[in-house]
């Protein structure tokens, strides 16, 4: 059907019609924040590629949960920064590392909302890699042992969800197995699967204090160009037991995304990263675009490419939003 027969435009000529027509949907329920804590008491440190956004320590990481719960928001996700590192990251999986006694601080105070915890090691390292280092290599199958006492200690604590963000090869496996043994057979796991080595974290890794202190992350973190890797990523961890898997970042990766949406069955997240968010702010501050407008495309654009849910440092701005306000 060809102009004149058909008019494209018959159907966006009022608000009323192109809400009609609208094919995506962008919710609150999509949204999931992500927030630092520290140690310390009232700590609310900006980080400075980050507006809005802060390393806060606990009591504080309670009021920004309650508000985003307040907003309707359904999930948290936290990262530690811990104020001792060594070459094991002993204090992720310390009984009262700073992820775990954040995440008790918000279960006793917010019981109707999800606490996602990450399960990495790099913000805990003295070298700042992944995984463990030894002559000079980020060692695999050694690490997966650190990675799941990490995620049981995170779920010991109260965490309903646990997010490996490591990428070392077998990890959902090994987590599965230790949650299951412990009797937490009922908490998910949501596996950064297809996480590529990508500049846009570099605003996160100075939030975090977790940038590697030699080399790069090339040697686990996926190759951009590659797209059929991606699959063969994805593929592993839902056969590891994966109840969530994700792409990451999203914004230079919608086309993984809306591949691994037509591929599989699991809920898919796109991870927002930090870097994306710093551009729209940058932009935004420079008077270059509308940042709110700009925000509001991305989020749908990464929700239309295939994304069930999305961690974005915009979700309280998207929310408000969304809500009208
Ligand atoms: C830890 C981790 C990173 C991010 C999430 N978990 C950084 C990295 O891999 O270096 C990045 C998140 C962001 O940029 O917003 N491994």
């Amino acid at each position: 059907m060809l102009f004149p027969d058909y008019r494209p435009r018959r159907l966006r000529q009022n608000e009323n019609f192109r809400r009609m027509i609208r094919e995506t949907q962008l919710s609150v329920d999509d949204l999931i924040l992500p927030l630092f804590a520290v140690e310390g008491k009232g700590v609310k440190e900006p980080i400075s590629s980050m507006p809005g956004h802060y390393q806060l320590s606990r009591e504080n990481i309670v009021k920004e949960v309650k508000l985003a719960h307040d907003l309707g928001i359904p999930a948290v996700m936290l990262f530690g920064i811990p104020d001792k590192k060594d070459a094991l990251g002993t204090s992720a999986y310390a009984k009262d590392g700073i992820v775990q006694k954040t995440v008790k601080a918000i279960k006793g105070k917010v019981t109707d909302l999800v606490v996602i915890t990450d399960v990495c090691l790099c913000e805990y390292t003295d070298h700042g890699h992944c995984g463990m280092v030894q002559d000079g290599i980020i060692v695999n199958d050694a690490t997966l042992e650190l990675l799941a006492r990490t995620a049981l200690s995170h779920v010991q604590a109260g965490a309903d969800m646990v997010a490996p963000s490591d990428m070392m090869d077998g990890r959902v496996a090994e987590i599965r197995e230790t949650l299951d043994e412990n009797g937490f057979e009922s908490t998910p796991i949501m596996s950064y699967a297809a996480k590529y080595c990508s500049a846009f974290y570099y605003p996160f890794r100075q939030a975090a204090e977790s940038a590697p202190k030699f080399g790069d992350r090339r040697t686990y973190q996926m190759d951009p160009a590659n797209s059929l890797e991606a699959i063969r990523e994805v593929s592993m961890d839902v056969e590891e037991g994966a109840d969530i898997i994700m792409v990451k970042p999203a914004m230079p990766y919608l086309d993984i995304l809306y591949r691994i949406r037509e591929e599989v069955d699991l809920p898919v997240a796109a991870y927002n990263v930090s870097g994306e968010f710093a551009m729209i702010k940058a932009a935004d501050k420079l008077g270059w675009l509308d940042g709110k407008k700009a925000m509001m495309e991305c989020l749908v654009g990464i929700k239309r490419a295939g994304a069930d849910m999305i961690l974005t440092y915009f979700a309280k701005e998207a929310a408000k939003e969304l809500a009208g306000d």
